[in-house]
């Protein structure tokens, strides 16, 4: 079945995975990293379909989760506690408590936890600490700092002290240290920096087993340069070599990828239905909108499309553009073969953070998903209804 015939039986907008790019990127990282001392967690934020997750645990990665259902979806497809890790952010203890009772690895990113932590379960339970390495670079002061000053994510390393105090206080078992700045974090030079500075933290850590980067690995899309992830492979296994020699511990490695694994994965299929044109724009309006797919709204993410349907048109320019109530762009002054009504285009590398981030805003219903794998394509989502927009509205007193 080609992709034309499949979107004939189930329509537009919908998205289609392929699982080849998923096993493919997955092999590429499971070479590109230290051999043997590598562990991937799929960060399942970015695309959480049962199904997807039943791929990545048939490669055998971990799950990286972040709330407690996301946890029970990763329990339903398969996974065990052990291949777990959950590191939610500023949520109530209570949730580490959840957490802890299945079983899963904890990563606790504030002191306020990390303290409650030590009081009910001292020894007992291990778990990783996230930093926030508040890296300042020479002559980049503002890109790299203002992130992490402004960030909101781990435990800032000018607290150290007081994590050591804490932790040994209550003799906490630390197994692992934890940064995740996406994007910042893979640059050379901040990569360097922060892990040279994780590996001093592990001296004072005996019990210190993995150092866990997180994501941020960027697959290769439009206006993005893909992750030289051999560098970063090369460049980690070579400051782990020096510490082993230097301290006789071995100290293993842990990713936490989500846009590297899935994101070329995914293809959004949306239909223009109206072209319209205003003084020199020529307009494009599709059958999709940031309902389906926010990130070039929220986060200014750019994305190849192709015109599936008349792939050797003339190519002109045109704002290609959603049917929400609003400024709804997935595409500014973007050079396309020509539109008609109608015609089917692709909006590429939208597998992660695309389905995972919908919504049902202006009550327009999600689009089904679908996964190419073994054998005839699957459909591993129903499109929406009307009775799932109002499914839990109800009128009862409390
Ligand atoms: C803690 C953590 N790990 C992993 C990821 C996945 O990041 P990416 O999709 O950029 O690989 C995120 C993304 O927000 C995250 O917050």
């Amino acid at each position: 079945m080609d992709i034309c015939q499949i979107i004939e039986e189930v329509g537009t907008p919908c998205y289609i995975y392929d699982a080849d790019f998923i096993r493919a990127r997955h092999k590429d990282l499971c070479e590109a990293l230290p051999q043997g001392k590598t562990r991937l967690f799929y960060a399942m934020k970015a695309l959480s379909n049962l199904k997807i997750l039943k791929v990545m645990r048939d490669l055998g990665t971990g799950v990286d989760t972040v709330s407690l259902f996301e946890i029970q979806m990763a329990l339903q497809a398969g996974f065990e506690p052990n291949q777990i890790i959950f590191t939610p952010n500023l949520v109530d203890f209570s949730e580490l408590e959840k957490a802890v009772e299945i079983g899963v690895g904890i990563n606790i990113e504030n002191l306020s936890n990390l303290e409650k932590f030590g009081i009910r379960y001292g020894a007992s339970v291990p778990c990783c600490i996230r930093f926030n390495p508040h890296i300042a670079l020479e002559n980049d002061k503002e890109s790299s700092m203002g992130w992490y000053e402004q960030s909101k994510f781990g435990i800032p390393y000018a607290q150290f002290n007081k994590i050591l105090e804490i932790v040994s206080n209550y003799e906490i078992k630390v197994e692992g240290l934890h940064i995740h700045s996406s994007h910042v974090i893979m640059r050379d030079d901040i990569l360097q920096k922060s892990a040279e500075l994780m590996l001093e933290a592990a001296k004072k850590l005996p019990e210190l087993e993995f150092l866990d980067f997180g994501g941020g690995l960027n697959p290769k899309q439009r206006k993005i340069e893909a992750t030289n992830i051999s560098k970063v492979g090369q460049q980690l296994g070579q400051l782990l070599l020096e510490f082993e020699q230097e301290t006789n511990r071995v100290i293993h490695l842990r990713f936490e990828p989500g846009r590297y694994l899935v994101s070329e994965a995914g293809t959004l299929y949306v239909r223009v239905k109206v072209l319209k044109q205003n003084k020199e724009v020529t307009f494009a309006g599709v059958d999709s909108g940031f309902n389906h797919l926010i990130r070039p709204m929220l986060y200014g993410s750019s994305h190849e499309i192709e015109n599936v349907s008349n792939p050797d048109g003339a190519y002109q320019e045109y704002n290609i553009v959603g049917n929400l109530c609003e400024a709804d762009d997935f595409a500014k002054q973007y050079r396309i073969s020509e539109l008609r009504e109608g015609d089917i285009l692709a909006i590429k590398d939208t597998g992660a953070y695309g389905f995972s981030m919908s919504s049902q805003y202006n009550a327009r219903p999600r689009p089904p998903e679908i996964l190419i794998n073994d054998g005839p394509p699957l459909l591993i989502r129903k499109r929406e209804a009307y009775a799932d927009l109002t499914r839990n509205q109800v009128e009862i007193r409390i």
